[in-house]
């Protein structure tokens, strides 16, 4: 799913990124793995690319308050060692207290709000949206919202991930990239709003999003995965490489 990420999207994202950067959504973050994974991946492209800098931020959001404390912090067990490699731990954590932090510089790339998506208002002129393992949460008739909610706020180009396990069910606005990894891509069209309702997009989550929080409350790193959250890295052609 990652090498798919890597050859079929990314690429395109800092193709079309120059002044405007890249914005990802990542609906249902957990506790925040999946955002960091990719804003890891796609800094470390960049770099490689030797292409100049360019804006990336990172959303990502979860209807549990907790879980979105924990991804704010940013602390992960010493175990995450056996799926990221030594060399992206030394460059984006610090390793203190028997825990690594992911280093300030990518924590300030990330936000995270708490957000339901079949309440709240989605984000807008997104490049990437991830959501894995969400959908399952949902009735089929929340389902069937989101999908075009999606679609709706993505950019041209934008691109969509849902993973092996979720699909988007022949939703005629998303052509598929990849049928595996189950990603898709914006087709190009109209911009309708999705459904009528007093569904308004926010205008700019950077603005939106509450304000950073201070010192983490104490909380147990176990509580967190039990939520059922991952590092996308696990794909073994993925960054788990320790290789690389
Ligand atoms: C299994 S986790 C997925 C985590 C991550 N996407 C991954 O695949 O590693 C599902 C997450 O969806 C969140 N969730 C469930 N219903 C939600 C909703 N209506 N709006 C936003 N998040 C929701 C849960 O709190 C949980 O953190």
């Amino acid at each position: 799913m990652f090498e798919s990420l890597k050859r079929n999207v990314f690429p395109r994202l800092l193709e079309r990124g120059g002044s405007s950067g890249i914005r990802v959504w990542v609906p249902g973050c957990s506790t925040g793995e999946e955002v960091y994974s990719i804003a890891i991946c796609l800094s470390d492209l960049l770099e490689e690319s030797g292409a100049a800098r360019m804006p990336m931020r990172f959303f990502g959001t979860d209807a549990s308050e907790i879980a979105i404390q924990t991804a704010r912090a940013g602390c992960y067990p010493e175990g995450i060692e056996e799926s990221i490699s030594t060399a992206r731990l030394q460059k984006y954590f610090t390793h203190v207290g028997g825990v690594y932090r992911i280093s300030k510089e990518l924590r300030d790339l990330c936000v995270f709000a708490p957000h339901d998506v079949t309440r709240d208002p989605p984000f807008s002129r997104v490049d990437l949206i991830s959501c894995r393992n969400l959908m399952i949460y949902l009735t089929t008739a929340a389902q069937d919202r989101l999908l075009p909610m999606f679609q709706y706020v993505l950019n041209t180009p934008g691109f969509l991930l849902l993973g092996p396990a979720e699909t988007a069910r022949g939703h005629a606005g998303l052509v598929v990239l990849d049928e595996h990894s189950r990603i898709y891509a914006r087709s190009p069209g109209e911009r309708k709003l999705p459904f009528v309702s007093t569904f308004q997009p926010l205008p700019d989550p950077v603005t939106t999003a509450p304000a950073p929080p201070g010192p983490p409350p104490p909380r147990s790193i176990s509580e967190g995965t039990s939520i059922g959250c991952s590092w996308i890295s696990t794909h073994p052609a993925g960054w788990s490489s320790r290789a690389t």
